[in-house]
């Protein structure tokens, strides 16, 4: 079969990996793709966001299945615009991808059906988001309601920060259009665990956990990023906590979505924080996390192929997902300077090392070719995965082939699973 894959970044580039594995699969498109996506994939000049030239291109293709990878098309309706023409694609419709476009709906929606999350409100008038404030319990946080590249979240320890906030958000619009209504709520501390499930609008099956390190610098310092390095599993995800969220939180969420009229079918991304008082739901993603899919994929042992068919047939009930038994640690080689200001353009060396050697994986995010050489060309650039039998072999292994890799201006985090040591 023919598959187009949307989006061009880490993430896409381990899903066309894991794509590739599949032995039904003949050929891969990539939409737009970047330099590592070329390598096992096609990739075309179209963007994530130009429906109607990626409908035209897998009709004229003859794609059997499209998968998006990104959030701002499934948000803004691409998965419609796919079905409209009768093409199969994986990922959920623009009325169930509001779980992750609109925040204000998420916490809505978990108020109604009783699914663990921090106590808020939502604002839509900055006078009223202010009154509020007077008399709420500091530190709190404020969310934009809509998509913010995950930068739309401001944790404030003191009235005059909040205060500030709800200007930066409401009146100064800092993320345009999606701060015109936020969500005021309760600051939560745990640790936080990122749990990705394939849905099929009834079943729901987790894949395996991970836990991302949002911040730019060692010791969750510096500004928050996409995301600087993965590891899975999370030790701190107990049976007992998978026990508890099954019961309370992921088969409630979908139940609620279909009670809703908003069948969810794709990947949901629980964003989940292990509080004292058990584990809440942080936020919803509607669509695979990255740097979380560097690490969740290559321990999966299923033909992901057979997963995403079975979650658009509504038969995933009969599936059974299998992960090694093994642990995988991403580390990312962000250009200096990133989340704010960077170079790019800068020659990539070493990336063959990589070649042949079982268990070790550099997942391109921001590279292009230029003159027949792999230039970096973004704030994250790779995203370096090794798998070992347990978590402290994988980081070890992880860490030494980030030394395999040189560019100009090369960056890392050297404390990706640092939690590990507290298990
Ligand atoms: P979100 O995009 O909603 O996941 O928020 C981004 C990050 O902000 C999370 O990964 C947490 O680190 C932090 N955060 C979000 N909501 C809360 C909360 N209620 N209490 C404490 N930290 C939070
Ligand atoms: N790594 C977090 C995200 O994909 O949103």
């Amino acid at each position: 079969m023919k598959v187009l894959i949307v989006g061009s970044g880490g993430r896409e580039h381990a899903i066309a990996w894991k794509v590739a594995q599949s032995p039904k699969v003949e050929k891969i498109y990539c939409a737009p793709g970047n330099a590592g996506i070329g390598e096992i994939a096609e990739c075309v000049p179209i963007g994530a966001m130009e429906f109607d030239k990626l409908v035209a291109f897998a009709k004229e293709k003859e794609i059997d299945l499209t998968v998006i990878g990104m959030d701002d098309p499934l948000v803004g309706g691409i998965v419609d615009a796919f079905e409209a023409e009768g093409l199969r694609v994986f990922g959920p419709r623009k009325n169930a991808a509001i779980l992750e476009g609109s925040k204000a709906f998420s916490k809505d929606l978990m108020k109604k059906y009783h699914i663990p999350t921090a106590a808020y409100e939502n604002f839509n008038n900055p006078e009223e988001a202010l009154a509020y404030l007077e008399t709420a319990k500091m530190p709190i946080v404020l969310k934009a309601d809509g998509l913010a590249l995950g930068k739309g979240v401001l944790i404030c320890n003191t009235l005059q920060e909040a205060k500030d906030g709800v200007k930066e958000l409401m009146l100064d619009k800092h993320f345009g259009d999606a701060g015109n209504t936020i969500v005021i709520e309760e600051f939560m501390t745990g640790r936080e665990v990122s749990v990705l499930s394939f849905v099929d609008g009834n079943t729901i099956q987790i894949m395996t956990s991970a836990q991302d390190h949002k911040r730019a610098k060692d010791g969750d310092q510096g500004l928050n990023t996409g995301g600087m390095g993965t590891f899975s599993p999370s030790p701190f995800y107990t049976a007992e906590i998978d026990a508890f969220c099954q019961k309370y939180i992921y088969q409630p969420t979908v139940d609620a979505m279909k009670a809703e009229g908003r069948p969810f079918k794709g990947v949901i991304f629980f964003g989940l924080m292990l509080t004292e008082d058990g584990p809440r739901v942080l936020e919803y993603n509607a669509r695979f996390g990255d740097p979380e899919a560097q690490v969740v994929l290559p321990r999966m042992k299923n033909d992901i192929i057979d997963v995403f068919e079975a979650c658009i047939d509504g038969t995933l009930d009969k599936i059974q997902l299998d992960f090694e038994e093994n642990a995988a640690v991403c580390v990312v080689l962000a250009s200096d300077g990133y989340p704010e200001h960077y170079e790019k353009g800068y020659p990539i060396e070493g990336l063959d090392t990589f070649k042949g050697k079982n268990g070790y994986y550099v997942f391109h995010a921001g590279t292009k070719l230029a003159d027949g050489k792999i230039v970096t060309n973004g704030g994250r650039v790779l995203g370096v995965t090794a798998k070992g039998s347990d978590l402290k072999q994988a980081r070890a292994n992880a860490y030494a082939a980030t030394e395999w890799i040189q560019f100009e201006n090369k960056y890392k985090r050297n404390d990706i699973g640092k939690a590990i040591d507290e298990a």
